[in-house]
């Protein structure tokens, strides 16, 4: 007989039928009640031995932590708290946990401690319950475009661009770095490197998803991105995945409107098909609320947060009405920021975002039209000749979420942009040509994927949300 998953288990009716199932101990009271989970989901099955059957040597070794094959009849349950339960007939342990050892006991941990142990985390309820949200919110991803006309793509992980300009990229290198070979100059000679030049991990895919973009119209790529930035926040990963959607023939409203559309899509998508997890989510988050102090607290309940973004219609306002705003906002006027807004350009740190959609707006927020000198050089100049056509989704909790733009799409005015900022236009010359043959209006955005995972799953640190975090000085496991 086959065994079955603990999701399935839980939704047949008992007939004192025979099942099988596998599974991880939870906890075992009484040298008699066995709770077994086996991630399929948050809830256990109960399983019932009678110690008279079995012998103590084997009963020992049932610890939490401990893999199980049960074999049992399925039975209503005497007991509260669950409906069914497995009467055990035969048990083989696949393998003990000494809980002398086995860290991840049936108590609370703190999130640093299990980040220390995140081989070992997801057999807690709340990291399965943050992975199987997260699974299911990829799927509702690569689903809505799906359906919407986009083709999925791959863009290359190792690149010889820096599509954000920003310089901060992780070399890809076979070089011995204690003797790499030299130039007449002095300086290393990446002619003799694997590739025959330069090349890092991308930043992100989308140079190369506007060029699948001029050919078949809608594309999107899901794949990880790299940034050797220094910020040690709850916030960055120096590794984390980005969703980004190319269109050709849309302006920046229509890539508002894409952007806003899929995220709400998204979000109701993940409310109807993980609720037993959400909930436990909110509980979770509600409880950790209390130990904080009030002005920290956040207003809503998780599910009530996720239904607002979905109800309600984002706020759209310029950088430049952003800015009116926050010079003349309290923690600017008393000099609570850290960085204080004096000028129209200034770049909007964290806390400007988050002043705007969780004091100012209450609400997720997208701005548009920023000063082209604090943007990437590809983004589309306006008329006056100093903002681009950027856009930022900004949301509660997280601060940006997504950044966007139009794309540049006339070859002259690309090109100064790129002489002005002394980028090597030899670079990019796939990319000019883009704008030379069929070029056309065209747009795009990039989510990241583990801040929409923080948001859905109401998680602190976007540590909490990928497996095996990378940051910096940190690359364990
Ligand atoms: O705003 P960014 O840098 O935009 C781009 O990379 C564009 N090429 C996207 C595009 O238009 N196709 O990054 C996009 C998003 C951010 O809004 C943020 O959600 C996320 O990626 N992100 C990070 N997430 C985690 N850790 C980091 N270090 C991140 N840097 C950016
Ligand atoms: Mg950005």
């Amino acid at each position: 007989m086959a065994s079955m998953r603990i999701n399935e288990l839980l939704q047949q009716s008992p007939k004192e039928q025979k099942v099988e199932v596998n599974g991880w101990v939870k906890t075992f009271r009484s040298n008699r009640f066995i709770a077994l989970n086996d991630g399929s989901t948050l809830h256990n099955i109960q399983c019932v031995v009678d110690f008279d059957n079995f012998d103590e040597g084997l009963l020992k070794q049932i610890a939490t932590g401990a893999a199980l094959h049960i074999k049992g009849l399925l039975v209503a349950s005497q007991g509260r708290g669950q409906t069914v339960e497995i009467q055990v007939t035969d048990l083989i342990v696949h393998g003990t946990a000494d809980p002398e050892t086995y860290p991840i006991q049936p108590k609370k941990h703190s999130m640093e401690f299990l980040r220390e142990q995140a081989h070992l985390r997801v057999r807690t309820n709340t990291f399965a319950a943050v992975m199987r949200v997260q699974s299911t919110l990829s799927y509702a991803i690569h689903r809505y475009f799906q359906n919407n006309g986009f083709f999925n793509m791959h863009a290359p992980i190792i690149t010889g661009s820096d599509a954000e300009g920003a310089g901060e990229m992780f070399r890809v290198s076979t070089l011995d770095p204690k003797n790499p070979p030299l130039t007449e100059e002095g300086e290393v000679n990446y002619k003799e490197d694997f590739f025959g030049k330069e090349t890092n991990l991308t930043v992100s895919g989308q140079l190369e998803a506007e060029a699948y973009a001029m050919g078949l119209g809608k594309v999107y790529t899901f794949g990880p991105t790299f940034r050797a930035e220094n910020s040690n926040t709850s916030r960055h990963l120096a590794e984390f995945w980005m969703i980004e959607p190319e269109m050709a023939f849309f302006d920046l409203n229509d890539n508002m409107d894409l952007a806003e559309d899929f995220i709400k899509s998204v979000l109701s998508y993940v409310i109807s098909h993980c609720q037993v997890d959400l909930e436990f989510l909110e509980k979770r988050l509600l409880d950790e609320e209390k130990t904080k102090p009030q002005a920290e607290r956040s207003e809503m309940p998780l599910l009530d947060k996720l239904r607002f973004v979905i109800d309600n219609k984002f706020i759209r306002l310029t950088y430049t009405e952003a800015i009116d705003i926050l010079k003349n906002s309290t923690p600017n006027k008393k000099k609570k920021f850290k960085y204080l807004i004096e000028e129209w350009g200034a770049d909007l740190q964290s806390e400007h975002e988050r002043y705007l959609v969780e004091k100012h707006f209450k609400c997720p927020v997208i701005l548009f039209d920023y000063p082209a000198k604090i943007k990437a050089f590809y983004m589309r100049l306006n008329e006056d000749g100093t903002t681009v056509r950027a856009m930022d989704i900004l949301f509660p909790g997280i601060g940006e979420i997504v950044g966007g733009s139009q794309r540049e799409e006339r070859l002259d005015v690309l090109l100064d942009k790129i002489k002005a900022l002394g980028i090597d236009e030899k670079e990019l010359w796939w990319y000019l040509d883009l704008r030379k043959y069929g070029t056309a209006i065209h747009s795009g955005f990039g989510l990241g994927f583990e801040r929409l995972v923080q948001f859905t799953t109401g998680m602190g640190n976007i540590r909490d949300v990928i497996p095996f975090p990378r940051t910096p000085q940190n690359a364990e496991f």
